[in-house]
């Protein structure tokens, strides 16, 4: 049985250019070497796929980081989960763990959903020997690349308040899309601290706005469909505070969550967004990298065009997290593995996709490779 590695060595000459790997031509190792990320999305508890990832970033040279992009469990809170932490420990390169909604529960049943500290404790805590340090015992946090001057925000878009009706269930599903008023106060004054002339990229399990995807890139296909969640709270949110940041503006701005029953507005209240970044002045946004819809995505919000999104297709390989999705998966070949290497190439200012595993959609179409500018 081959490894990822070796299944995956034909594009091991991508992954290197696409981060100016190696050597120049007088045999002077490079300094231009990008920062390079290794991405996986929902793999809902599929461990051999997850150790493969594992196996993949610490195997080859050129990749410095890796992140799942939401949903390891299976299903909901109750389900095993210590075989994330088998595969994590693995890691000798840092592995960056983002919240998604099965992760949470993706229910308002009590006895499979979980409050906000037990997410924070069950999937972040014990990763943070590999996550390095963070100062905030969130399930968001944000940690630099001092090398590539990089800046990675990871955040949580599930973060539901813990109200329970008289039942013990929560009053709001767990897995709508929601944030508190304490994360997006993090989130501004942690974009004030950034220094200057870095370049940030935000993690997400899913953004609930609007995005136009490019027709015209190789990374959709006539199978892929555009985000948008169908509870779509704070709409507008996340991208404003980006766009602010972006421009070295100002914002003061509420958000309201959409009004769908009593309860809802009852537990989501409005959240005020007031952050000034006039004399931090422009900032340098790369881009989003998402997980959820098991099938790969690239555009742009489409209130701020700027603002580039990419979402991954479901690393796990079996036919039911399949079912969505634009790939053929076969075990023993390396269809099996769907993993994307993002390097963020703050010279060029360009992310560059690579796949590893996965390459033909079944539309027959080739994906290999995206670049796009920012
Ligand atoms: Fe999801």
């Amino acid at each position: 049985m081959s490894t990822i590695t070796q299944r995956n060595e034909d594009v091991r000459p991508m992954v290197d250019a696409a981060c100016k790997y190696g050597y120049n031509y007088l045999g002077i190792p490079n300094k231009d070497k990008q920062f390079c990320l290794l991405a996986a999305a929902d793999v809902h508890g599929d461990k051999v796929r997850m150790a493969s990832a594992i196996q993949y970033m610490n195997e080859v040279p050129s990749i410095d980081a890796g992140i799942i992009l939401g949903d390891m469990a299976p299903s909901n809170f109750r389900n095993p989960h210590e075989w994330y932490y088998d595969c994590v420990r693995q890691a000798i390169k840092p592995w960056y763990t983002v919240i998604g909604n099965h992760d949470c529960g993706n229910s308002d049943k009590g006895e499979i959903s979980a409050a906000q500290d037990q997410i924070f404790d069950r999937w972040i805590k014990p990763t943070l020997p590999v996550i390095g340090d963070i100062s905030i015992k969130k399930p968001y946090y944000a940690v630099r690349h001092d090398r590539y001057k990089v800046e990675l925000i990871v955040l949580d878009c599930h973060e539901n308040p813990d109200m329970k009706d008289e039942n013990g269930d929560f009053l709001v599903h767990r897995g709508a899309n929601c944030f508190s008023q304490a994360q997006i106060d993090w989130l501004t004054a942690e974009l004030a601290a950034v220094p200057q002339g870095w370049t940030v990229a935000a993690a997400l399990h899913t953004l609930s706005d609007e995005i136009e995807l490019d027709r015209e890139s190789c990374w959709n296909s006539p199978r892929t469909g555009g985000p948008v969640s169908d509870d779509n709270c704070y709409k507008g949110m996340i991208p404003s505070i980006f766009d602010a940041w972006i421009h070295g503006k100002r914002i003061e701005r509420t958000f309201k969550s959409p009004s769908r029953s009593g309860k809802y507005d009852a537990c989501m209240p409005a959240i005020s967004v007031s952050a000034d970044y006039t004399e931090r002045g422009e900032g340098i946004f790369a881009c989003y990298l998402c997980g959820h819809d098991h099938r790969d995505e690239a555009g742009r919000c489409a209130d701020f065009p700027e603002q580039h999104y990419f979402a991954f297709n479901t690393a796990a390989a079996d036919n039911w997290q399949n079912g969505g999705c634009d790939f053929a998966r076969a075990h023993g070949t390396k269809a099996e593995d769907c993993l994307t290497a993002v390097t963020i190439d703050t010279q060029e200012r360009k992310v560059k996709l690579v796949r590893i595993g996965a390459n033909f959609t079944m539309d027959m179409e080739r994906r290999e490779f995206v670049v796009a500018g920012y």
